[in-house]
């Protein structure tokens, strides 16, 4: 599997910190020294996830020099679908990518990384050859805007990239996969719904999904736990060690949280990618909207190696040794 292109977008509209102390009790300053966090996007009404990544999936086939007509597999990592069905479908008809079959999949900041996984799957037993793989998320559609725990860490956005069938080199060199559900109740964005009485004896529930409830200490704990192990057992599968790793690039959600598992991995922070500051907490987008940036800044080079990490709800955690490139 190669790895031939990426490509990133967001919706308009950028909220800086201070805009933020207009809608709650906060301050650039707690947001910056708690999370590193300076702006984050927001999508309009106009908007939508399908769009959004849609642009972003557009730059990824120019960047990798194919057409949407080659795509076989589109895979849509997102827990913010437009359409509870899944937008995966919307997607394809946008690219006119008419050959492909589309799915999404839902692993919330974890997606990316389960979804690299899952269509390299497909790649590696020869099934298909042209996978376009897009994280996207518009979590301010879910966000409790009265809750500065919450709402100040989370941003909109998407990143693509496209994986090709490269029988010369496989360039996915190990992975690692978790879940672990019995601490599900950290961070949620559960259907809420009330009883409707059908008949006599039949109710059913009726309502939304809304909004999103987090136990940020439990969150940051586990982050900080189980990040720095998912890696390591990614890297002993691709039989390489941290100090062999060109870039660490992790999901994007608090720079305190990055540093820290930089520190535990014994990687410098000049080895430690991070866009944050930025974008905020853009949730399945977050890893290939950030690898997409650095790519093009001719950052990251092909074959370098990159590990990579997205942790969150479920909860949810893994880890992908890759290279970049063909
Ligand atoms: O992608 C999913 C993964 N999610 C994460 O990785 C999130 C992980 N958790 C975190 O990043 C951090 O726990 C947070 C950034 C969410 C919170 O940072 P913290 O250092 O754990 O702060 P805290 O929750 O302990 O709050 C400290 C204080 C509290 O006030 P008191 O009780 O000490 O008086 C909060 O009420 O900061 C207060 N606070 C705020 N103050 C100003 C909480 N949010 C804000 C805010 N502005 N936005």
């Amino acid at each position: 599997m190669a790895i031939a292109g990426s490509g990133s977008a967001t919706p308009k509209v950028a909220l800086d910190n201070q805009d933020l102390s207009q809608i709650v009790e906060t301050s650039d300053e707690w947001i910056r020294t708690r999370t590193g966090i300076q702006q984050r996007y927001v999508a309009s009404p106009e908007e939508s996830l399908a769009g959004v990544a849609a642009q972003a999936a557009e730059r990824a086939i120019a960047m990798a020099e194919t057409t949407s007509a080659e795509i076989d597999l589109i895979l849509l990592a997102t827990s913010t679908p437009d359409d509870l069905f899944g937008s995966a479908s919307q997607i394809q008809s946008l690219l006119g990518a008419s050959r492909a079959v589309a799915f999404d999949l839902t692993a919330a900041c974890s997606g990316f990384i389960f979804g690299l996984v899952t269509a390299s799957q497909f790649i590696r037993t020869g099934v298909y050859q042209n996978v376009l793989l897009i994280g996207a998320d518009l979590l301010s559609r879910w966000t409790d805007w009265s809750d500065r725990r919450t709402c100040v860490l989370f941003g909109d956005g998407a990143g693509a990239v496209v994986l090709q069938a490269n029988p010369e080199r496989d360039r996915l060199l190990g992975f690692e996969l978790c879940s672990d559900g019995t601490h599900n109740q950290s961070l949620n964005l559960t259907y809420q719904g009330k009883s409707q009485p059908l008949l006599k004896d039949v109710s059913i529930s009726h309502g939304s999904y809304y909004p999103i409830t987090m136990n940020g200490k439990e969150v940051y704990r586990f982050a900080v736990a189980k990040v720095p192990e998912v890696i390591s057992k990614a890297l002993f599968r691709a039989q390489l060690t941290a100090e062999q790793v060109d870039w660490l690039l992790l999901h994007q959600a608090n720079q305190r949280i990055m540093d820290a598992v930089a520190q535990r991995l014994n990687i410098s922070s000049d080895r430690a990618i991070s866009n944050l500051a930025k974008y905020g907490n853009t949730s399945a987008a977050s890893i290939p909207l950030a690898l997409d940036e650095t790519v093009r800044q001719e950052t990251i080079q092909p074959g370098d190696i990159i590990a990579a990490s997205g942790f969150g709800a479920g909860l949810t955690w893994g880890a992908a040794i890759f290279q970049w490139g063909r």
